[in-house]
C-alpha cells in the first residue's frame, strides 16, 4: 500500500531528485570555481544499485511519481543509460537535467533506454560569453545537444536560462524567439544564493516582474494555468510556443514544493537550501533493512522547514553549491 510522505506542511511528496554525480564537463562561474574543485571519491558515490533500491522504496512506499536525474553533470555518470533503464521499469516519470554537450551522442541512447524529457542549461546564446560563464568554448556542441534531444524524441525539451543582471539580462528577447524558433519550452530562472565562489548577491536578481517587463516589450503573452512545477508560464498569443519563469526568490513556490532530493553521495535532503542532510548511504551499507531507511527520509521529511527564508536576516547559506546538491 502507497503511504503518503507527510512533512510540517501537510504535503504529499511526489518528485524525486537524484544527483548521480558532483562532477562536470563545464566550469560554469556560478556554480564551481575554475581549478581545485575537489570531487567526492568513487567509493562514497552511490552505485546504480544502491540508487535504484531508495527510488523503489521511494516509489513504492511514498507513491513518489516523477524522478529526475541531477548531477554536477548526470551524463559524466559512466553508463548512465543502465540507471535510466532501471529507474524506467519503475513507472515514473523520468527527467534530466543537463547541460546539453553530450546529447549529440548519448541522446539517442537516454531515449531508449526510457528517460522521457530533458531540461538544458544555457544561459547565453553568444559564443564570447558562454565561454565565459562556463569557461568551455561548447555552445555549438549545446546547440547540437539540444536538435539532438528533439530529433530523439525527447518532448518538450526545455531550457533553463539564469538570469544574472549585468551579466546576461539583456538576451532575455533573444531567448524567447530562440525558443520560438527552434520548438523549444524557454525557462528564465531567478539567480538563487547556491553558487560556490558566492558570486550572488541581490542586485544580481533578475526578477520575475523585470523578466515578464522585458518580453513584454516584445511579445504578446497570456498566462497558462499554474501546476504544481515550479515555473509560472506564458504562451505567446499567436499560437506560437510559451516561455516559463521560476521565481525562487521574487515569489518563492515553497508552500507548493513537493520535492526531496539525493545527493550523489548518498545524503538525503528535503529541500535545495536545507542545512542538515541524512546519511542514506550509511544505511543502504550497514545492512539497515527497508522499514529502517523509510523511518529515516520520513524523520527528514517531517523536519522540513516552510521554506529557504532568503532575503531574511536568517537565512543560511547551505553549505554545499548547486553542483554538488542537484538543480
Ligand atoms: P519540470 O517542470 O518537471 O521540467 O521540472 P523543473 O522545472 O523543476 O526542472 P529543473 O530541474 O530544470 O528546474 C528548473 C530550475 O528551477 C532549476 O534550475 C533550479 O534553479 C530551480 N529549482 C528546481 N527545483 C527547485 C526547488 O526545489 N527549489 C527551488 N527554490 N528552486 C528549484
Ligand atoms: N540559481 C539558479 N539556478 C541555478 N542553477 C545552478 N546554479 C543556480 C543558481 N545559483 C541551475 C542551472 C541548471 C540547474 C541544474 O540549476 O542552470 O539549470
Ligand atoms: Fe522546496 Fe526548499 Fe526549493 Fe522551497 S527552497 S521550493 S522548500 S526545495
Amino acid at each position: 500500500m502507497t503511504v503518503p510522505l507527510i512533512d510540517g506542511f501537510d504535503r504529499i511528496h511526489r518528485d524525486l531528485r537524484i544527483s548521480v554525480t558532483d562532477r562536470c564537463n563545464f566550469r560554469c562561474a556560478y556554480c564551481m570555481p575554475e581549478e581545485g574543485m575537489q570531487w567526492q571519491e568513487r567509493e562514497k558515490l552511490l552505485t546504480f544499485e544502491e540508487i535504484e533500491r531508495v527510488a523503489r522504496l521511494m516509489v513504492e512506499r511514498y507513491g513518489i511519481t516523477s524522478i529526475r536525474l541531477t548531477g554536477g553533470e548526470p551524463t559524466v555518470r559512466a553508463h548512465l543509460p543502465v540507471l535510466v533503464g532501471k529507474l524506467a521499469a519503475l513507472g515514473v516519470d523520468l527527467a534530466m537535467t543537463t547541460n546539453g554537450v553530450t546529447l549529440p551522442t548519448l541522446a539517442a541512447d537516454l531515449k531508449m533506454a526510457g528517460l522521457a524529457r530533458v531540461n538544458i542549461s544555457l544561459d547565453s546564446l553568444q559564443a564570447p560569453r558562454f565561454r565565459e560563464l562556463t569557461r568551455r568554448d561548447d555552445l555549438e556542441r549545446v546547440l547540437d545537444g539540444i536538435e539532438a534531444a528533439k530529433t530523439a524524441g525527447f518532448d518538450p525539451v526545455k531550457i533553463n536560462v539564469v538570469v544574472m543582471k549585468g551579466i546576461n539580462d539583456d538576451e532575455i528577447v533573444d531567448f524567447a524567439h530562440f525558443g520560438r524558433d527552434r520548438d523549444v519550452v524557454v525557462r528564465f530562472i531567478e539567480f538563487m544564493p547556491l553558487d560556490a565562489d558566492e558570486m550572488w548577491n541581490n542586485d544580481r536578481v533578475m526578477t520575475q516582474a523585470e523578466i515578464l517587463a522585458a518580453l513584454d516589450d516584445e511579445f504578446d503573452l497570456e498566462p497558462v494555468a499554474r501546476t504544481s512545477a515550479p515555473a509560472t508560464r506564458w504562451r505567446h498569443r499567436d499560437g506560437r510556443g510559451e516561455v516559463g519563469i521560476v521565481a525562487s526568490v521574487s515569489d518563492s513556490f515553497c508552500h507548493t514544493c513537493d520535492r526531496v532530493r539525493i545527493t550523489a553521495d548518498g545524503q538525503f535532503r528535503s529541500c535545495l537550501f536545507a542545512t542538515e542532510e541524512t546519511d542514506v548511504r550509511a544505511l543502504l551499507r550497514d545492512g539497515s533493512s527497508d522499514d529502517v531507511v523509510a523511518a529515516a527520509l520520513e524523520r527528514t521529511v517531517a523536519a522540513k522547514w516552510e521554506g529557504h527564508r532568503i532575503n531574511q536576516v536568517h537565512f543560511i547559506r547551505p553549505r554545499r553549491s548547486m553542483s554538488e546538491i542537484g538543480g
